[in-house]
């Protein structure tokens, strides 16, 4: 871990690195590209460019969850502020940030000291960001971290102010599979302490007309930021995928309950990874798949997270109940209050 004090006294930098994930060494890309079906870890959507296209994403008239999220903050962020008191905010995957000042709005309101720490997998938003809220919010103390949930999560920040509040927002979740999800909740779990707080933003299930659209947009923004995860490949680990011999496709699993994307290959082809020593073939019509993106049923969630010890306090929605908002409180288990 490298820790790095910036001339802003507000300000403190953090990249996160382990030894144990295969994150850096992209061990994971093979596992997924040897599999059948082939998948990839939709962390690599994000660099840069990646985190543009999905800022841009955000604003598509089809995609209605950032809008429909940001609606339910701007209604509630006060309440949630007011339910939690002050708190430490920390978020998973904050990106731009652009739903948290809703938050860092409603904490300025009742307490001097806000204390804010993102983390996320793109450095180069993250450090925009950053220096872009404390010119914003003059008594905003922040701490950025750049690493994964798992990294972030095994070592967490410690309260300053009365309490902890870990944000996750944007449906996030819902790029987990069952068995993923409740590894993640085990770990925000252990990493909580009784009395703090988690807010989970998700996406409801709804007519799947309308979320097959916010993954297929008209202008093929969606398509730019499938794609962009094979020129992030090929350019972390040197390789060299075509791009024009790939297509987007996003369809509704209704199964699952999930959007899934993948990357067609439109030919018969094979893409070496030179810093990893690798190679892989392709059918023509095989794809890859880049992402899910679940779309959750309410009661099934609570039940979840009242499994990992997660209350939820409060469960708000909008008008059509497209998305949800839960503020959830870590509970004792009889091991800690016996
Ligand atoms: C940020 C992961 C929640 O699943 O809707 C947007 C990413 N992918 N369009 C989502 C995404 C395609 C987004 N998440």
């Amino acid at each position: 871990m490298q820790t790095e004090q910036k001339e802003n006294s507000r300000l403190s930098w953090m990249t996160l690195t382990d030894t144990i994930t295969s994150v850096d060494q992209g061990t994971d890309i093979i596992q997924g590209l040897t599999q059948a079906p082939k998948t990839l870890p939709c962390r690599y959507f994000y660099d840069d460019r990646g985190s543009e296209l999905f800022e841009q994403i955000c604003d598509l008239p089809e995609y209605y969850p950032t809008r429909t999220e940001q609606a339910i903050l701007e209604t509630y962020a006060l309440e949630i502020a007011q339910m939690t008191g002050s708190c430490n905010l920390i978020e998973l995957g904050s990106g731009s940030s652009r739903k948290t000042r809703l938050l860092l709005e409603a904490y300025s309101q009742f307490s001097q000291d806000l204390q804010y720490c993102p983390i996320d997998v793109s450095a180069g938003i993250l450090k925009t960001t950053a220096l872009d809220l404390l010119r914003q919010y003059p008594n905003l103390k922040l701490c950025g971290l750049a690493g994964t949930y798992e990294q972030a999560l095994a070592q967490l920040p410690l309260a300053e102010l009365e309490n902890r509040m870990l944000i996750f927002l944007g449906s996030t979740l819902g790029n987990l599979d069952d068995q993923q999800c409740h590894k993640f909740f085990t770990q925000v779990q252990q990493a909580l302490k009784p009395g703090e707080f988690f807010l989970l933003g998700v996406d409801l299930q709804k007519p799947i007309e309308i979320v097959t659209a916010a993954y297929n947009d008209s202008e093929g923004v969606t398509a730019a930021f499938n794609l962009n995860i094979l020129q992030h490949l090929n350019q972390r680990f040197q390789g060299n995928f075509d791009l024009d011999k790939f297509a987007h496709l996003a369809f509704y699993n209704s199964l699952e309950n999930q959007i899934e994307m993948h990357l067609k290959s439109l030919k018969t082809q094979t893409a070496v990874l030179e810093n990893l020593d690798f190679e892989v073939s392709f059918q023509q019509g095989e794809t890859i798949r880049t992402e899910i993106s679940r779309k959750f049923h309410l009661p099934t969630l609570i039940s979840t997270l009242e499994k990992h010890a997660f209350e939820p306090l409060q469960i708000w929605t909008d008008s059509q109940a497209w998305f949800g908002l839960l503020l959830c409180q870590r509970q004792c288990t009889t091991q800690e209050c016996p």
